[in-house]
C-alpha cells in the first residue's frame, strides 16, 4: 500500500509505468479522448492507493482536455509525478526522481514537469524555488484545474494550484483505470482525513474530511462490474467514519449502509475497503460484513503501536485494552475474518518495554501482514512541535526488524494452517513468476498461486485447495 517500503512487494508497490497492460490502457484512452491534442502525458505515483486512485482521477481529467497516455518517459510532452510526503524516504524518492525527469527535460526542451499529490500540498510554491525545472505543483483538490495549468504551463508561466476543498470529491469523473488488470479496481469514497493521529502529515496534506456521493459510489461500481471487473475496493484513510446526506431527501448514508447498498450491485462482485481506523468500525458494519458473502472478511486495522501510553502521545483515541476488545469482536462476529495491520516503532520516547507491548498485540491479534515502519518525523505534525525524535535510528530499525520477523512467523503459521482448505478465488491474471500459473486472492486478502487450467480466466472464481503455503503466498491446485 505505501511502496517506500522494501518489506512490500505487493502490485501496489508499483509504479504505472511498470504495467504490462497497454491493451486495456489504449482502448479505454482512445473512448475517452475525443478530440486529441496530439500530445501525451506521462504519470507515475507514489504513496496509499488513493494516491494511484487519484492518478486514475487526473488521467481522465487530462483525457477530456485530449491529451492521451503515454508508458514512455522520454516520448511524453508532460511528465506528471504524484507524490507521497508520508515519510521522509517517500519524499527522497520523489527528489530523485526529479533529477531524473530533469535530464530528460534537458535532451527535450519544452518538455513540462508537474508535481501532484501530497508533496505538492506540503511545499506548496517552495517547490518551483527548489526545484528550478518543476513547472507544475498541483495539490489533491486541484486536479480540474490541470488542463488550465497546463496550458498556462506551455505559455510559459509557472502553475500552482494548492487550493485544499471542503466539498471535491471528484465524483462525477469517471477514472481512467490506468493499471488495470480488468478485474479489480479502486473506488475512492471519500477525501481527507479529520483525526489528528500526531505523528501523521495527511490532514495537512489532504484536508479536510468529506464523503463522496453515494449513489454515484454506487454508479460507479455498477459500472465496473458491466465492464468486466469483478472486484472493487472502497478507499478512504478512514472509511468507517463515511457518512453522506442526500441533498433533497435527507436520507442518511453510514458506511455500513454503503457497504451494502454496493454488495448489492450484483452477488459476482466482490467489495473490499481499507483503512479502518479502530475507533470507527461499528458492530453494524461487522454484522454487514457477516451477511454478506461478496464482502471480503478482511480488515486492515492499523494498530500503530501496542502500548496505551504511546497510543495516547500518537492521539489514536483507543488504548491497548480497547483494541484488544475489537479484534476479540471481530473474530466473534467472524471467525475466519483476517486482519492486518500498520505499525510503527521508536515513536518518540517509546521504551524497551513499551516496543515490547507492540510484539506481544501482532501476537494477540494474529494479524495475517502489516505494513511496518520505524517513525519519521514529519515537519508541522503535532509530533514535531510538542514531542522529541529521541529514540536512535539504530535502536527504530532494530525494533522494526523484530516485528518484522515475528509478523513473518506469523504470517507464515497462518498460511500453512491454511493447507488443506479449499477457498474460492477470483482469478486476477498470470502469475509474475510463471505464465502457466494464475495468480488470485482468496476473500481473506491471501494471494494464491495455482497452475492455469484451460477454459479458466482472469475474473473467473475457482476453487483452489491450498497444497504449501510461505509466509507470503498461498500455492494450491483448482478443484472446480
Ligand atoms: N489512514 C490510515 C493510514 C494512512 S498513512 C490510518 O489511519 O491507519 C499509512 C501508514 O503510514 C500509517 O498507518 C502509519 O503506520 C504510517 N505512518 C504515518 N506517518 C508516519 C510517520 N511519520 N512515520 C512512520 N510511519 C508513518
Ligand atoms: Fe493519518 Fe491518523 Fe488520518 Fe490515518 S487516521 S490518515 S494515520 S491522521
Ligand atoms: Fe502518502 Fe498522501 Fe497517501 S502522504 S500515504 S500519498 S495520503
Amino acid at each position: 500500500m505505501y511502496n517506500d517500503n522494501p518489506t512490500l512487494k505487493d502490485l501496489n508497490a508499483r509504479t504505472i509505468d511498470e504495467t504490462a497492460q497497454g491493451q486495456v490502457y489504449s482502448e479505454a484512452v482512445s473512448a475517452l479522448a475525443p478530440e486529441p491534442t496530439g500530445k501525451q502525458f506521462y504519470i507515475e505515483s507514489y504513496g496509499c492507493q488513493m494516491n494511484f486512485s487519484d492518478s486514475e482521477i487526473v488521467a481522465s481529467i487530462l483525457g477530456e482536455a485530449g491529451y492521451a497516455p503515454t508508458r514512455d518517459l522520454e516520448g511524453a510532452d508532460l511528465i506528471l509525478i504524484n507524490t507521497c510526503s508520508i515519510r521522509e524516504k517517500a519524499e527522497d524518492t520523489v527528489r530523485k526522481r526529479l533529477r531524473v525527469f530533469d535530464k530528460v527535460k534537458r535532451r527535450r526542451p519544452g518538455t513540462m514537469v508537474g508535481v501532484l499529490g501530497c508533496m505538492a500540498e506540503r511545499l506548496k510554491a517552495k517547490f518551483l524555488e527548489e526545484e528550478k525545472l518543476v513547472d507544475l505543483v498541483v495539490g489533491p483538490d486541484a486536479y480540474r484545474d490541470l488542463p488550465g495549468l497546463v496550458a498556462g504551463a506551455e505559455e510559459g508561466e509557472k502553475g500552482v494550484n494548492v487550493f485544499l476543498s471542503r466539498e471535491e470529491t471528484y465524483a462525477d469523473i469517471n477514472p481512467l483505470r490506468l493499471q488495470s488488470n480488468g478485474v479489480t479496481a479502486f473506488i475512492s469514497i471519500m477525501r481527507g482525513c479529520d483525526n489528528m493521529c500526531s505523528f501523521c502529515v495527511v490532514p495537512y496534506t489532504r484536508g479536510r474530511e468529506r464523503s463522496r456521493n453515494a449513489y454515484s459510489i454506487v454508479a460507479e461500481a455498477t459500472d465496473l462490474f458491466q465492464r468486466g471487473f469483478r472486484e472493487v475496493t472502497l478507499l478512504g484513510q478512514n472509511v468507517d467514519s463515511y457518512k453522506w446526506t442526500h441533498p433533497e431527501t435527507g436520507e442518511r448514508v453510514t458506511f455500513a449502509a454503503l457497504l451494502e447498498m454496493v454488495a448489492q450491485v450484483d452477488p459476482k462482485l466482490r467489495i473490499r475497503f481499507s483503512t479502518s481506523h479502530p475507533k470507527d468500525i461499528t458492530d453494524e458494519v461487522l454484522y454487514t460484513m457477516r451477511d454478506h458473502e461478496n464482502i471480503c472478511k478482511y480488515i486492515h486495522l492499523p494498530v500503530q503501536s501496542g502500548n496505551s501510553r504511546i497510543l495516547d502521545l500518537m492521539n489514536r483515541t483507543y488504548d491497548r485494552e480497547w483494541y484488544r476488545k475489537k479484534v476479540d469482536r471481530i473474530y466473534e462476529i467472524m471467525p475466519d475474518c483476517a486482519i492486518s495491520s500498520d505499525i510503527i516503532t521508536g515513536f518518540c520516547s517509546e521504551t524497551e518495554e513499551e516496543h515490547r507491548d507492540t510484539l506481544s498485540m501482532v501476537d494477540y491479534a494474529r494479524y495475517t501482514m502489516s505494513y511496518m515502519f520505524f517513525y519519521s518525523e514529519r515537519p508541522g505534525t503535532p509530533a514535531a512541535r510538542k514531542l522529541t525524535d529521541d529514540v536512535p535510528l539504530e535502536v527504530k530499525k532494530r525494533r522494526l526488524q523484530e516485528i518484522i520477523d515475528l509478523q513473518t512467523t506469523i504470517s507464515d503459521e497462518r498460511n500453512r494452517a491454511d493447507i488443506g482448505t479449499t477457498f474460492t478465488v477470483l482469478i486476477e491474471g498470470e502469475s509474475k513468476r510463471s505464465d502457466a500459473d494464475w495468480k488470485g486472492r482468496n476473500t481473506q486478502n491471501k494471494m494464491v498461486i495455482f497452475p492455469r487450467l484451460a477454459g479458466t480466466a482472469p475474473g473467473d472464481y475457482v476453487s483452489v485447495t491450498i497444497t504449501d503455503a510461505t509466509s507470503a503466498t498461498l500455492l494450491g491446485n483448482q478443484v472446480s
